[in-house]
């Protein structure tokens, strides 16, 4: 090897050795002991209470008082440039919810709707499914022991089929786009992919707000068209207690409406269905007065899913039996009329009312339908 070669190698060699020794030979606590350099004055240590503009001084770039301001700002709002009520609030204050952590509110909202609602919501229908296929299928349809006598009474006027329609339709509509809502994720989701998803999960989430307000004005008259005949009455008692004849066994007479029909009307339509109307439009921000506060829509959200999912579970029973369950049924509420032996089968006192006059054959003007072809031969 070249001699000049040898001797650049050995200074290259020299030099590192010196500046690693320049290194090495500074022991730490020596040159810590040095302290430090002179005229160096330290910061003061920062306090725990800084602002984050003392922080800036004590400690720049520590930023511990802004985070610990975000963390607490569910207690004491700091100041955002963000307009509108609780702007200042970057995480909520911690909450339980129920079957949630004690955490912030934003996360407890989060564990009982992903822990809680999807889960037992989701159950909870497909049970109610599979019971009523269950029973059609170890039933069929009820009814339908008498042949039609060929005489028709009106069962349903004109005003009140397009009442009870226009609000089927809004809550199915309903039904349909909170269960993607819910469910999309799922079920949709692996199968559209995500831009798809997506747009279809938003046309149904715009078309939910709109169509919202609009069933509850028609739940509102549904309930005040029917109210009159869903009123307790002598018979009722005695139609729950034989199951209406739905588990074997002559079916116990009753008024216009039997008393199931009444138990569904009271609680699933009134009773949930307020809750269900009240927390929806909250959480449309329909009333004017509201700040809608995160907690709030996260209170009326947890209502508003717990009241609509058992809402879709009890009608789904008025939807069965309003369709295939009962022989007839859906004609009554489809075309207005029903036979007088279906009258007499389902609703024996209310037929006997109009036997003896006290309730009119037709109530309305309008011509009686013709017999359908699903009529009792
Ligand atoms: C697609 C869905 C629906 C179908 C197929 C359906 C079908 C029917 C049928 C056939 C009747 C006549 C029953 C009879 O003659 O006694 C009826 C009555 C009635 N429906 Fe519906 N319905 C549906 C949705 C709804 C909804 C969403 C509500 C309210 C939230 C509702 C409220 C009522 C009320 C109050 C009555 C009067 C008698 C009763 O209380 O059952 N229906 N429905």
């Amino acid at each position: 090897m070249q001699r000049w070669m040898r001797r650049l190698i050995l200074g290259i060699t020299l030099a590192c050795a010196a500046l690693a020794a320049a290194h090495a030979q500074q022991p730490p606590a020596a040159e810590a002991a040095k302290g430090p350099p002179p005229g160096f004055v330290a910061p003061p240590l920062p306090k725990p209470d800084e602002t984050n503009g003392e922080r800036a001084k004590s400690q720049p770039g520590n930023n511990a008082p802004l985070w610990r301001a975000v963390r607490k700002s569910g207690e004491q709002q700091g100041v955002t440039s963000l307009p509108g009520a609780e702007m200042g609030t970057l995480i909520q204050r911690f909450v339980q919810y129920p079957g949630s952590r004690y955490t912030t509110a934003g996360e407890a909202w989060r564990e009982v709707r992903n822990r809680w609602i999807i889960p037992y919501g989701g159950a909870l229908i497909v049970i109610v499914l599979v019971a009523i296929a269950l029973f059609h299928w170890r039933k069929g349809p009820l009814g339908g022991k008498h042949p039609d006598t060929g005489r028709r009474i009106e069962r349903f006027t004109p005003v009140e089929r397009a009442a009870h329609w226009v609000n089927a339709i809004a809550f199915a509509i309903l039904a349909v786009s909170g269960l993607a809502m819910a469910f999309g994720k799922f079920i949709l989701l692996p199968v559209l992919g995500l831009t798809l998803n997506g747009w279809l999960t938003y046309a149904l989430k715009t078309l939910h707000n709109i169509v919202g307000p609009l069933f509850a004005v028609s739940l509102l008259i549904v309930i005040v068209t029917f109210v009159r005949d869903e009123l307790p009455r002598p018979g009722d008692l005695e139609w729950l207690r034989k199951g209406g004849g739905m588990l074997g066994g002559a079916e116990a007479p009753s008024h216009r409406f039997n008393a199931g029909e009444k138990v569904l009307f009271w609680f699933a339509m009134v009773a949930i269905g307020v809750i269900v109307v009240a927390s929806g439009l909250y959480l449309d921000k329909v009333f004017p007065a509201f700040d809608y506060l995160r907690g709030d829509m996260q209170v009326a959200h947890l209502f508003h899913s717990v009241a609509a999912m058992l809402m879709m579970a009890l009608l789904l029973g008025h939807i069965y039996l309003g369709t295939v369950g009962v022989k007839g049924a859906y004609d009554g509420m489809r075309h207005g009329w029903v036979d007088e032996a279906w009258a007499q089968e389902h609703h024996a006192l209310w037929h006997d009312d109009i036997k003896a006059g006290r309730i009119p054959v037709q109530r309305s003007g309008s011509a009686p339908a013709a017999r359908p072809a699903s009529a009792n031969p």
